[in-house]
């Protein structure tokens, strides 16, 4: 399924394209998940005006392709939001009718604007991808991951431990990008995707390509001479009959 561009989100930016291009490069080449941190702890104020200059869609996108799964009794799920950032995909959710959000990150500056939303009631810190996530097993009844799987940040290895978490029958949405140094992290995902739904963990629900994800930071990381970068969105079920 292909999906046409959203408006971008309204926040007013006084950083130019180029500055923030420059500035995105930069955390997508590192590859120190200690030195990735400290740059979100410092780019967490300008986070939001900055992703807006890039019209970053991926937590409005998530938010309406999670929502299509629940038709009732929205204000009673409950949503861990793994890598929540500033809170960008509560705050999508709650337009949507979700009410109840845990929130976990790697980066005390973004939890702190995070914390600020007052939309989560639990916001823990948490490395992702090196320790189990701070989580009873089958809790949730959606779980998601928007902007964080990609190459220098947030590793695959956290993708099981989602799905520990995810109640059996309950959700799970997973954004990534088609840029050019993320396709190798891209095609490693998708082959644990798959290998978890043919060992009948979750079934695939939804899988929609959006062609103009966000602003690409630079001319080789799009295709074709676009300005922009595709995406995509996973949506999963967790198998009802397992508890993992
Ligand atoms: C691009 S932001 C996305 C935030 C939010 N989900 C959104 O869509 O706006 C990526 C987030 O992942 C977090 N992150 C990246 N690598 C991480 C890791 N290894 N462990 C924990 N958090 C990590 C960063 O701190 C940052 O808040």
């Amino acid at each position: 399924m292909k999906t046409a561009p959203l408006p971008a989100m309204a926040v007013s930016s006084s950083r130019s394209l180029p500055e923030v291009q420059r500035r995105v490069s930069a955390v997508h080449h590192s590859t120190d998940p200690e030195e990735q941190l400290r740059f979100y702890d410092t780019w967490a104020p300008e986070y939001e005006q900055d992703v807006t200059v890039l019209c970053y869609q991926a937590p409005q996108l998530a938010a309406s392709c999670l929502a299509s799964v629940f038709q009732e009794s929205i204000a009673d799920v409950l949503v861990l939001d793994v890598a929540c950032g500033t809170g960008l995909v509560a705050q999508e959710l709650q337009a949507k009718g979700f009410r109840r959000f845990h929130g976990l990150d790697g980066s005390q500056g973004m939890l702190e604007h995070a914390r600020r939303k007052g939309l989560y009631q639990e916001l823990k810190q948490c490395m992702l991808g090196q320790e189990a996530l701070p989580a009873s097993s089958g809790v949730y009844d959606a779980v998601l991951i928007v902007g964080a799987l990609s190459e220098g940040q947030v590793p695959i290895s956290v993708i099981p431990e989602v799905l520990r978490v995810t109640k059996p029958g309950g959700f799970l949405c997973l954004t990534t990008r088609d840029n050019q140094s993320n396709l190798r992290y891209k095609s490693q995902m998708q082959q644990l995707l798959d290998d978890l739904e043919q060992r009948g963990l979750w079934e695939k629900v939804k899988v929609q390509e959006v062609e103009q994800w966000e602003r690409a930071t630079s001319q080789q990381e799009a295709k074709g001479g676009s300005d922009y970068i595709s995406g995509v969105i996973y949506l999963y079920r967790k198998t009802s009959r397992i508890s993992c």
